[in-house]
């Protein structure tokens, strides 16, 4: 494989705003799967690419719960305000996303049919509080039923600032 398409992609959607944090509501300046997104660039030294909807989703929690209830319920593929077109450069991709309602958000279903992901590696990891990865690895799998799914991981929000033995330990891992 040529070094032009061996790179490292951390593609991740993250929302602002009104969230739970260890049990409590809170407004975060930076989601919590941006800032493991962030560690993971730091350590693999890959790309990062926003997994960005086109309209923003509510600062308020509970309203954000109940459009992306409906947009699970519909079945909706959220437009992205950038699609990425460089895909065939990349061979791993690390792929981040919130627990939502037991999966992650429907904007990253159109991040995954919009690309061919055919051949190439995906790495989970999501950021939750309390359901882990739900059926998030299942639905890759079915989105993505001709690339590699290696094992993630699934990281408490509370515990996202705090996270970096812990990633740095399954990078090593994900990565031998
Ligand atoms: C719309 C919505 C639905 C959620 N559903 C779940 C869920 O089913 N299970 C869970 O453990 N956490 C759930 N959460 C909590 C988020 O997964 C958690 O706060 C996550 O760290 C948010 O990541 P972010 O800051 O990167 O967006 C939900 C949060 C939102 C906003």
């Amino acid at each position: 494989m040529s070094k032009r398409n061996n790179k490292i992609l951390i593609a991740y959607f993250s929302r602002r705003g009104m969230n739970y944090l260890n049990g409590k509501v809170v407004n975060l300046q930076v989601g919590n799967t941006e800032v493991i997104a962030k560690k993971i660039q730091m350590i693999t030294g890959g790309d990062l690419f926003e997994i960005r909807t086109a309209a923003d989703y509510p600062s308020d929690y509970m309203e954000t719960t109940r459009i992306a209830r409906n947009e699970l319920r519909t079945n909706a593929r959220p437009v992205l305000a950038e699609y990425i077109e460089d895909i065939e450069n990349y061979s791993v991709i690390y792929l981040g996303y919130p627990n939502w309602w037991g999966t992650f958000p429907m904007a990253v279903r159109t991040f995954l049919e919009f690309a061919n992901f055919k051949g190439k590696t995906i790495i989970p990891f999501c950021t939750h509080e309390g359901g882990g990865f739900g059926h998030s690895e299942t639905d890759i799998r079915k989105l993505c039923p001709d690339s590699i799914l290696l094992p993630g991981i699934a990281i408490q929000g509370g515990s996202a600032a705090t996270a970096d033995n812990r990633l740095q330990e399954w990078l090593i891992k994900s990565n031998s």
